[in-house]
């Protein structure tokens, strides 16, 4: 062992036996996060996009402490900062923009974890530049590579690779995609969704050839329910995007069956948010929810800002604004992910996934 690397790899290994023992309150040393807005905490804040795909401004935040607009596509705390704390975090690691511009804690911070989601991107390369969003699934696992470059120049390859293999890898994208499909009146079809699919496999590939072992993938909801997609028909669901966000979540169960079976040592859980949410919007009023339909900040066409109508009770509302769930919608995903059954998350759950010790 190099001396050079002396205080982050006893650092590593602390955290790792710490958790191993159950000694800490987390359930994984670190947790590495990508996707799109319903898990970005702030990385839009940092780049120059269209202000439809930021939410750096009030009504947003308004129950995150002390009303604080972060970035945050919610009322709150979103799905990822629900996750996460369910393993034993206060909230999402930081966006990587935001840890890099605190460059004396950098080293230090990325030990626990960067969370790389944007936005308006997708799996696609060219989703999201219509936004100006040239952060796609692609360009977040990019940014990885060079944390990843940190991180094995403070700890060394082996301290690295295992604190990577320890770590949860969450991924939440591809409704975007679809949506940006729509727009573009092209269709949802087969080809599109293995167009979709061969490019996430070679991201997910990409992500275990740089170290990841565990997997949590959280894949599209009903995106033809949400009150955008709503208001181009009569405020009842669009089927086709339904349709497609169905076909693509039997895909990605297939890919990651495949995934797992060629590539020695990962481990994933795949989280049904298209079913979780079928099941809530079919008996809203058991999950405590009043209206699944209308967005609580604007409404299907105007975005969620200080000038929007804004809902009483936030929490009998499915949705945030016309695109994204509320923060009581997030605590239900990430309790069901974690800690649920077989029914919403397969073949374990996320907390299964995170204990998994893999040597
Ligand atoms: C997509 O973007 C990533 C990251 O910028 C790049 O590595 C990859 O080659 C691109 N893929 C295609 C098909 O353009
Ligand atoms: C992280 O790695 C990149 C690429 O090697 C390098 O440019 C950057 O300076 C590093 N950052 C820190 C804080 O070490
Ligand atoms: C509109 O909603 C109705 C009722 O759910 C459904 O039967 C119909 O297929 C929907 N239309 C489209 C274009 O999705
Ligand atoms: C998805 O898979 C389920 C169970 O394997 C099957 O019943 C259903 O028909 C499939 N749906 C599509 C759209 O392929
Ligand atoms: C983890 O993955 C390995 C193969 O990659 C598999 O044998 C094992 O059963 C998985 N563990 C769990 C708990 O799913
Ligand atoms: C809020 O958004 C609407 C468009 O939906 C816009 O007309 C209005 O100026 C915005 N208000 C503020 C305070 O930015
Ligand atoms: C899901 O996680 C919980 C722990 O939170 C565990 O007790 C339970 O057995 C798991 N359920 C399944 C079906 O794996």
């Amino acid at each position: 062992m190099a001396k050079k690397y002396t205080w982050c790899f006893l650092l590593v290994l602390m955290s790792i036996a710490i958790v191993a023992a159950h000694i800490g309150e987390t359930a994984v040393p670190a947790v590495f996060i990508f996707g799109d807005s319903t898990m970005d905490v702030g990385t839009n804040n940092f780049l120059p996009v269209s202000q439809e795909i930021k939410a750096d401004f009030y009504y947003n935040g308004i129950d995150y402490p002390f009303s604080e607009p972060t970035g945050r596509f919610s009322n709150g705390y979103n799905t990822a900062d629900r996750i996460v704390k369910l393993l034993g975090y206060k909230k999402s690691p930081p966006s990587f923009f935001a840890l890099l511009n605190d460059s004396p804690t950098f080293k230090r911070n990325i030990l626990e974890g960067v969370n790389f989601a944007s936005g308006g991107s997708g799996i696609l390369n060219t989703t999201g530049l219509v936004y100006n969003n040239f952060m796609s699934l692609g360009e977040q696992i990019n940014l990885f590579a060079t944390v990843l470059g940190n991180i094995t120049e403070l700890c060394g390859p082996a301290a690295a690779a295992t604190l990577l293999s320890k770590s949860l890898f969450i991924v939440s994208s591809g409704s975007n995609d679809i949506l940006e499909q729509q727009r573009s009146r092209a269709p949802l079809s087969p080809d599109f969704l293995d167009n979709l699919q061969s490019t996430y496999a070679d991201h997910l590939r990409s992500l275990y050839n740089l170290g990841a072992r565990k997997f949590a993938i959280i894949t599209i909801p009903p995106i033809g329910c949400c009150p955008v997609e709503r208001s181009y028909n009569g405020s009842e669901c669009l089927q086709g995007a339904n349709e497609f966000a169905r076909q693509f979540y039997n895909a990605t169960e297939t890919l990651l069956q495949q995934l797992s079976s060629q590539l020695s040592a990962m481990n994933y859980s795949i989280g049904n948010s298209f079913g979780l949410t079928l099941d809530i919007m079919g008996n809203p009023l058991a999950f405590g929810f009043k209206e699944i339909r209308k967005a609580c900040c604007g409404d299907a066409t105007t975005m969620c800002n200080q000038t929007a109508s804004l809902c009483q009770n936030r929490d009998e509302y499915l949705f945030w604004d016309r695109f994204h769930p509320t923060q009581k919608t997030a605590v239900l995903a990430a309790l069901t992910f974690f800690g649920g059954s077989h029914r919403f998350v397969k073949p374990v759950n996320f907390s299964t996934l995170a204990a998994i010790n893999i040597v």
